[in-house]
């Protein structure tokens, strides 16, 4: 019975994988094993030995249940141990997360627009970013020598053309193609020539609106300018009126709302007036619809611009519009 012991223990220190070690553990422990079967001869030996013997017997079944594992275990350290020098595969290293992409603040944003004015009724248009001087300027009302030129800093092509400065750019091209009376809005990127700073970029994005019918009211544009204001940052707006200049609207407007953050009662981020410029607009120059190959005396039109850059920043309390397109993930992956 020594033997049997000794021939187990030898034998369990040869066994080299799982698989062999199955083998050995049926062989010994198994229904049919040597321990199990010289347990059930128990009665085929003369009484005095049988204690002796059920003792030796029950004695090598415990430590082969203790042993048994302690060596699969060791296999396992050495297999996965040899897979590490044969593969350089280190266990040790974090695991691979899965990484899904979701959409821009921008294009947040964006959809939340067109979802609006979709349901409003009114065209969603794409128009080129590389523009030609016609419609970008001319078509505006802003000829050649106009001072007006100069409020916008402009990236000028070799080939004449130039990257377009804002969605307005889409206005002549809007009226020349779609049949009036008919809404459209058209959002999109816009470029200019600017040094950059937190509220300032050379790329930006934009929504244009604009309107054409018989009779137009500035009443009628403020109401959907308060619609996208509300659909976009999510709450009722107090807005008002003030005039501004641009040379494609006559009257032009600057519509603000009241400041979000002291609530119209005067801080530093509405420059204590209660008031922060958001969208200007207006009603469309007749010369802009004349270039749209329409006549004035019978269309009438409105038009807002909206910055969507700064919409998507007092949305989402950004600090800084280089963050919108600067590409750091660390950034984008907030949202
Ligand atoms: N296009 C102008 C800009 O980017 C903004 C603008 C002003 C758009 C008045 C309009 C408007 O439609 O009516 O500076």
């Amino acid at each position: 019975m020594e033997d049997i012991e000794k021939q187990a223990m030898t034998e369990l220190a040869d066994v080299k994988t799982r698989k062999e070690l199955q083998a050995f553990e049926a062989r010994f422990l198994g229904r049919k094993g040597l321990i199990t079967l010289g347990l059930k001869g128990l009665k085929d030996l003369p009484k005095d030995r049988r204690k002796e013997r059920a003792m030796v017997l029950n004695s090598l079944r415990k430590k082969l249940q203790d042993a048994i594992p302690a060596r699969e275990a060791e296999i396992i350290r050495m297999e996965t141990g040899e897979a590490a020098a044969h593969e350089h595969f280190d266990i040790s290293l974090p695991g691979m997360s899965n990484h899904a992409g979701h959409p821009h603040p921008l294009t947040l944003v964006q959809e939340d627009i067109i979802d609006v004015f979709e349901r409003m009724g009114f065209y969603v248009m794409d128009y080129p970013e590389v523009e030609t001087d016609f419609f970008n300027f001319e078509a505006l009302n802003i000829p050649k020598d106009h001072p007006a030129r100069d409020m916008q800093d402009t990236f000028f092509l070799e080939d004449g053309n130039v990257l377009r400065t804002h969605t307005s750019a889409g206005q002549v091209r809007a009226m020349q193609e779609l049949e009036p009376p008919f809404s459209a809005i058209f959002p999109g990127r816009v470029y200019r020539y600017e040094a950059t700073d937190a509220s300032h970029d050379n790329t930006f994005d934009q929504v244009e609106g604009l309107m054409l019918d018989h009779r137009i009211s500035v009443a009628n544009m403020m109401y959907y300018m308060q619609v996208l204001l509300e659909a976009v940052l999510k709450r009722k707006m107090t807005v008002r009126l003030r005039p501004g200049y641009f040379p494609f609207v006559e009257p032009g407007f600057e519509l603000d709302i009241q400041c979000m953050v002291c609530g119209g009662k005067g801080c530093p981020v509405c420059k204590h007036s209660g008031w922060v410029e958001l969208m200007p607009c207006g009603l469309v120059h007749p010369n802009v619809i004349r270039a749209g190959r329409l006549d004035p005396d019978q269309w009438q039109g409105w038009a807002f611009g909206l910055g969507m850059s700064r919409m998507v920043m007092m949305r989402y309390e950004i600090d800084d519009i280089r963050n919108l397109l600067g590409g750091d993930l660390r950034f984008i992956e907030q949202f």
